[in-house]
């Protein structure tokens, strides 16, 4: 017989044996955790035109502003599901520092596997259709700002993860033909509002291994 547990009688070994399995556990999910852990996906404004600040049209009377945005799941393991993507478009003042909703869209939810791009179209109207006019800049130009915000969870093998909010904007200027002023995409960057995809998990882990060290 183990020299140990008859020292200690079948109780204390029975409890070493919990622990270890805790510990043993807590490390098997931090190298799950570290291993799986999902990025957030990554939006650019790719495609943006307002007829009626396009000057070759000759008519300001069509003011939608029409939108491609492109959504990439950076991830490998992952797929993404979308909840429904809330599009706003604001009026940036720039002498004022203040914006003005301008209008509103929306996106369909929709799923996106593992390190897909979706290429999504929109049109939002205008609630006013005189404020989309008044953007024009002494320059010619105007710039608008977009915002996205929806829920996605991730699909990790077999199971969803609970819904993280996302939350992302970016200016963009329009040119005196009504498009997007510069070529490139333009990222959008996380707004305040977004909560963290890696707060909750690392912290149950920790406490597991300093409840373990403690009771040790
Ligand atoms: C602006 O909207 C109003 C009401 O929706 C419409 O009657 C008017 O024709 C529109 N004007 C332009 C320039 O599109
Ligand atoms: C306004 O312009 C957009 C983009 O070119 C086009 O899809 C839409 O049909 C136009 N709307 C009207 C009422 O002409
Ligand atoms: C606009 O905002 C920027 C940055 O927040 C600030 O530096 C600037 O002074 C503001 N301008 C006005 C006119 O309020
Ligand atoms: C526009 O969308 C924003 C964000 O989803 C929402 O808070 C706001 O109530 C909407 N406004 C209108 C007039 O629909
Ligand atoms: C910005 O605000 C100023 C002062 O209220 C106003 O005169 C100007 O027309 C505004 N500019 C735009 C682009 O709305
Ligand atoms: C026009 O003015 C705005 C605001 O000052 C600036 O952001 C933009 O780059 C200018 N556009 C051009 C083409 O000069
Ligand atoms: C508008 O488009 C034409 C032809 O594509 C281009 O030559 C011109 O520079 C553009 N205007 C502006 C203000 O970007």
């Amino acid at each position: 017989m183990d020299p140990e547990q008859d020292r200690d009688g079948g109780g204390r070994s029975c409890c070493s044996c919990c622990l270890s399995f805790i510990f043993t556990a807590g490390l098997t999910s931090l190298f799950l955790w570290l291993s799986l852990r999902p990025d957030k996906p990554k939006c650019s404004i790719e495609y943006f035109y307002v007829p009626a600040l396009d000057k070759s049209l000759n008519s300001r009377t069509n003011t939608t502003l029409n939108f491609m945005v492109r959504l990439a799941n950076p991830n490998r393991d992952q797929g993404i599901y979308y909840d429904d993507v809330q599009v706003s478009l604001f009026n940036t003042n720039t002498t004022t520092n203040s914006s003005s909703l301008l209008a509103n869209s929306t996106v369909r939810k929709f799923y996106q596997g593992h390190k897909k791009k979706a290429k999504k179209w929109g049109q939002a109207l205008p609630f006013n259709n005189q404020t989309v006019l008044r953007a024009v800049l002494p320059n010619g130009s105007a710039v608008f700002r977009m915002d996205l915000k929806t829920q996605v969870r991730f699909k990790i093998m077999f199971w969803k993860t609970k819904r993280y909010g996302i939350e992302v904007g970016a200016d963009v200027e329009v040119n005196g033909n009504g498009t997007k002023a510069h070529k490139k995409g333009i990222k959008m960057k996380k707004s305040d509002s977004s909560t963290s995809l890696r707060t909750y998990f690392p912290v149950c882990v920790l406490m597991n291994l300093l409840v373990f060290f403690a009771i040790r």
